[in-house]
């Protein structure tokens, strides 16, 4: 017997735990919320997505490979285009970009968020139309602006006093006007870990409200007149399910507004309100729906733009996560299994803290299941480690998985879209896997695996 049965982990796990997968036969269930619309089970009990087996996916192109279903990932940019219909939405491009989501995301009608010199030339070379480019960043070089103004991007997101300097510097050299919205720090305290909030004071994104900057780098950018101030920005954080802060931010940059209005007389005719939508990583995750999230943030809008006279702004939002974050599985192969006597089972992959650092670096939690086949076998507790070469290379920390799981089953991890292979590593020297998108049984490789010519390469010592 494996050293901890489901039954007497109860206890241990308490609320907290993996509580949805107890019985034999939960633990093949394959739950809708967390999985990609087109995954199912197959015939002989392996996982398929739009109809082609993970099998055969391990077989042409190796694990790991993180899986996109690419009509997932179309469906839920239309889902928040159609939600938020007479707004804009910037696609956060730092979620996961390659050439491939620039023209998914361009042919769906979003607007894309770049924050670097990378993500920006990773847009141009795709065809994205620079107008439709918003760029990010609290630290942008004067080659970055000076590219993203040469290119035409529609808007900058303007972050410090140095910046506006330089960005005015380049503006007058250029004889352009770029248009720029100012990033405010709203001193909002978003419910999310302490890495990816962004709206509290002491951090080091944005103008701060309470303490007067962001109106005094609105009006001298009104006074100077040689940017185009089209109007604020607020990104609270990430993985926010508590609406009430995005209302209390968008109170807040209203509130700016207005006092810019009353200061000169001007009404800023654009107001961006962020990303940071939540997505459910396991059953305990429960965000809400694009079109609930879109009647919040309108209604309030529309309620304090009254209050306040103002006319209502163009509004527009930053999904990242809540895009591409479910329409991604991680597929590895197990290459071990230990169990560690009294403790607990460790069933390690062929990837790692290298492909998801997000349970490492933010403690997150992901699932997992046996992808290969059913099991009729009793559930066992297990964590799922990777291949490197230290204790906290965690890729789901506790997970109820068959007690006969063994070297050669495929193990797939979902929800692993966004900030996976965006933030992915070469640490030990581990390539990087691919991105292989599947739409209606055809298979594209999008970003091909890395090999180790490519990391010798960069080696030129
Ligand atoms: N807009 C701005 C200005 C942002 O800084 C971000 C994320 C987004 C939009 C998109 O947020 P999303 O909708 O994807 O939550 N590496 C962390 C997340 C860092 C997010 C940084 N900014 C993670 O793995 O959770």
């Amino acid at each position: 017997m494996r050293a901890h049965e489901a039954g007497a982990l109860h206890g241990e796990l308490g609320s907290r735990g993996p509580g949805w997968l107890r019985t034999p036969e939960d633990v093949n269930v394959i739950l809708p919320q967390l999985w990609p619309t087109s995954v199912a089970r197959a015939a002989d009990g392996a996982l398929a997505i739009g109809g082609v087996s993970v099998r055969e996916l391990a077989e042409r192109f190796g694990t790991p490979a993180y899986i996109l279903d690419e009509n997932d990932m179309r469906e839920r940019c239309r889902d928040f285009v159609a939600a938020f219909a007479g707004c804009d939405v910037y696609y956060a491009g730092k979620a996961f970009l390659c050439r491939a989501v620039v023209r998914i995301i361009a042919e769906e009608g979003l607007h894309l968020d770049v924050c670097t010199g990378g993500e920006l030339a990773t847009a141009l070379s795709a065809g994205m139309p620079p107008e439709r480019i918003g760029f990010h960043g609290n630290n942008k070089s004067v080659a970055e602006l000076t590219r993203a103004v040469e290119a035409g991007v529609g808007r900058i997101i303007v972050d410090s006093f140095h910046e506006i300097e330089r960005l005015t510097a380049i503006a007058r050299d250029l004889g352009t006007r770029p248009g720029v919205l100012l990033r405010v720090t709203v001193g909002v305290e978003a419910h999310t870990h302490e890495f990816i909030a962004t709206a509290h004071e002491d951090q080091k994104f944005g103008f701060s409200l309470a303490g007067g900057t962001a109106l005094e780098a609105a009006l001298r950018i009104v006074d100077d007149g040689v940017l185009d101030l089209r109007g604020l920005h607020s990104h609270i954080g990430s993985q926010i399910f508590d609406t009430s802060g995005f209302e209390v931010s968008a109170r807040r940059v209203l509130g700016l507004q207005a006092q810019i209005r009353d200061a000169r007389g001007v009404e800023l005719p654009e107001l961006d309100l962020g990303g940071g939508f939540g997505i459910a990583y396991t059953t305990q995750d429960d965000p809400a729906a694009p079109s609930d999230l879109a009647k919040r943030i309108d209604k309030i809008v529309a309620d304090e733009c009254e209050a306040l006279r103002l006319a209502l702004p163009r509004l527009s939002i930053e999904p990242g996560r809540a895009i591409v974050g479910p329409a991604v599985f991680t597929l590895y192969e197990v290459g071990t299994v230990k169990d560690v006597d009294g403790i607990r089972t460790y069933v390690s992959v062929d990837g790692g803290m290298s492909d998801n650092i997000r349970a490492a670096l933010y403690g997150a939690t992901y699932s997992a299941t046996v992808a290969s086949r059913v099991s009729p076998a009793p559930p066992i507790l297990a964590r799922v480690v990777g291949k490197h070469c230290e204790s906290g290379d965690v890729v789901v920390k506790d997970e109820f998985l068959p007690a006969d799981v063994q070297p050669g089953d495929l193990l797939a991890v979902p929800g692993t879209g966004a900030y996976c292979r965006s933030m992915a590593s070469n640490y030990n020297h581990v390539p990087r896997p691919p991105v292989v998108a599947v739409r209606d049984g055809q298979t594209r490789v999008i970003v091909r695996r890395e090999t180790e010519d490519d990391l010798l390469a960069l080696d030129v010592g």
